[in-house]
């Protein structure tokens, strides 16, 4: 059982929040000597083990990067596969997610996508959002820098000019994140040491660990060997040591 792998003191320390940047397909396809789809075929194969084991660890939001703003810039091929795959797992994933109290957000520019990927993300989430036990949220033709400009163009339409300054609680209102809590890990497969423009104000304070497994070769015990690294990590938020642990500290 995966809940006897974190003692109960691990257990309080779980992650409430995990972003993961499944990077790697391309190069899971490459070494097979297959075509990049295949990759992203077996990336998506790959969701739902880990939102499944994210549940029975108990951690209630997951977002996933499942396209950048800058994977517009792909070859229209790989965009269009990407999205009927998209299309795809929504319609397979649509009963079990309503069975299994899941609710579907997505954050990014919808608008940009294909109008049938479109409709089929906004039909689940519609489907979907009167559950509240687990939040699954798809980033979608995201960029942090281009959800920063929308969210200071929508702030600034809100205030008049000589209001004052922002404060964050006010300000996160307007990312496409709200009404989620910021995130606590964020993974990254395949190896690279970046963020590639996700959550980048949101993971301020995140704790990042780098996979150098290839997206559809992440499997569950990937995933809890990311947790149990997380849960053995002092959390200081710009305190130091002994604020945090007074009593071992002394
Ligand atoms: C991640 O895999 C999926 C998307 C970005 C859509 P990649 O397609 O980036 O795979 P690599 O990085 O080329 O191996
Ligand atoms: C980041 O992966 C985006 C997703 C995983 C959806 P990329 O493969 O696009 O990132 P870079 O270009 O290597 O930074
Ligand atoms: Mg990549």
């Amino acid at each position: 059982m995966v809940e006897e792998k974190f003692t109960e003191e691990e257990k309080n320390k779980l992650p409430k929040h995990v972003g993961i940047i499944m990077d790697g397909n391309g190069r899971w396809a490459r070494s097979r000597k297959r075509p990049r789809l295949f990759g992203h075929r077996n990336g998506v194969e790959n969701v739902r083990s880990v939102v499944n084991s994210a549940k029975r660890i108990g951690i209630p939001y997951i977002t996933l990067f499942a396209f950048s703003s800058e994977n517009q810039n792909r070859p229209e091929e790989e965009k269009f596969g990407l999205m009927k795959l998209l299309e795809e797992f929504l319609k397979r994933e649509l009963n079990a997610m309503i069975k299994d109290g899941i609710r579907l957000r997505a954050i990014g520019n919808l608008s940009e996508l294909p109008k049938f990927a479109q409709r089929m993300v906004e039909q689940t989430i519609e489907k979907t959002k009167a559950n509240t036990d687990w939040n699954l949220t798809l980033a979608l033709n995201y960029g942090s820098r281009q959800e920063v400009l929308e969210a200071v163009h929508s702030y600034s339409q809100q205030t008049s000019p000589n209001s004052q300054k922002p404060n964050w609680e006010d300000f996160e209102k307007h990312l496409q994140t709200k009404g989620l809590p910021d995130p606590d890990l964020i993974i990254r497969t395949s190896g690279e040491f970046r963020l590639s423009n996700f959550l980048l104000l949101q993971a301020a304070y995140a704790e990042i660990f780098v996979s150098p497994l290839h997206w559809p070769d992440f499997d569950r015990s990937a995933f809890l060997e990311a947790l149990k690294n997380y849960v053995s990590r002092e959390r200081r938020f710009g305190k130091t040591s002994e604020q945090i642990l007074p009593i071992q500290a002394s």
